[in-house]
Formats: C-alpha cells, structure tokens, sequence
C-alpha cells in the first residue's frame, strides 16, 4: 500500500473516531442532555417513561402547552409561583392546579430546562424533533 493511501486511511479513521467521541461528551445531542435532566429532576414524579406518578403522565403535554415558551414558564415557576401570578389553572385546556410541582429556577440553568422541556414534547407528546428543538431556542451543533 502506497504511502498515500495509508495516510488516506489514516485521515478517515481519525475523522470517524473523533465524531464518534463528541457523541457522548459535553456535545452530546440536545435530547440526551434532555434525557439525563428529565432523569435527575423529573422521573420521581412523572415516571421514568412519563407515565405519571405524584405528577400527571406527560402523553397530552402538546395539549396542555401547545407553546415551548409557556412550558418552560411552567417548570421555571412550578405550580405555586404559577398560580400566584397567573391564578388557579396552567395551560391552554385550564388545568386546575390542585398539587405542588416545584419550582426549577435557580436548581436548572435556563439551557436546561429548555432541553428538558424538548425532551418532554418530543419522547413523550410525539412533537416533530426539528420543530421543537427550533421552538425551544435549542441551536444544534454546527448549526447557527
Ligand atoms: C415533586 C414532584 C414533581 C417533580 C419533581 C416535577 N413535577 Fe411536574 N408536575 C407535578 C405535579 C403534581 C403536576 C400537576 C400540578 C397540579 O396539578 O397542580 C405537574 C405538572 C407538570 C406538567 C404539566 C403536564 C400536563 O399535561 O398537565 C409538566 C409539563 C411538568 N410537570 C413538567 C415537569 C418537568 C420538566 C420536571 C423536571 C424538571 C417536573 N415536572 C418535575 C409534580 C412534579
């Protein structure tokens, strides 16, 4: 094998090698972060799956929050901040606030409970992956 090819080789290996590493690093992809959030701060009251638990199970959550925006208003100020600045239901059907789901300022950054606000709409609301992550202000790697 020539000097050139082996170099060749070389160069594509690196490249495949280098790409498969950011995948489970710092860069790992929006809906992973979202995933590993959603593991930490919500499955002990949503479900590991989104089932429900002391929360409601998370399937209508396009329903409930047809906007990204109001659903990461709702996990920003949890249910008590929520009804004292908005009164006593959440979301476009008028749920009644009837339960505590704390509130997340100060324990997530912003970034993450809007990564964990996608995950949500996108594994368990079935939203289209590209739309919410675009609704969601998330800007993918490589992209503007
Ligand atoms: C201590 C339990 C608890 C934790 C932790 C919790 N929630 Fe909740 N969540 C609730 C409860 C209870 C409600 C319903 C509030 C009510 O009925 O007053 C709720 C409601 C919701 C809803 C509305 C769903 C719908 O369609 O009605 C969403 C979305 C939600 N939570 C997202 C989250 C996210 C995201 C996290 C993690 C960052 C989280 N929750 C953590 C208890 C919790």
């Amino acid at each position: 094998m020539s000097l050139r090819a082996k170099l060749a080789i070389f160069a594509v290996t690196s490249i495949v090698l280098v790409g498969c590493a950011a995948g489970g690093s710092a860069d790992e992809a929006p809906l992973v972060q979202g995933r590993g959030i959603y593991g930490n701060s919500c499955s002990v009251c949503h479900g590991n799956a989104g089932q429900g638990g002391v929360g409601p199970a998370l399937a209508e959550v396009i329903a409930t929050f047809p906007s990204c925006a109001e659903h990461v208003e709702w996990v920003t100020l949890g249910s008590k901040t929520w009804a004292e600045r908005y009164g006593p239901t959440y979301g476009a059907t008028s749920k009644p606030i009837e339960s505590v789901m704390p509130a997340h300022q100060g324990i997530l950054s912003e970034e993450q409970i809007r990564l964990v606000v996608a995950f949500e709409r996108v594994t368990y609301g079935n939203a289209d992956e590209a739309l919410t992550l675009s609704q969601c202000d998330i800007t993918v790697n490589g992209s503007p």
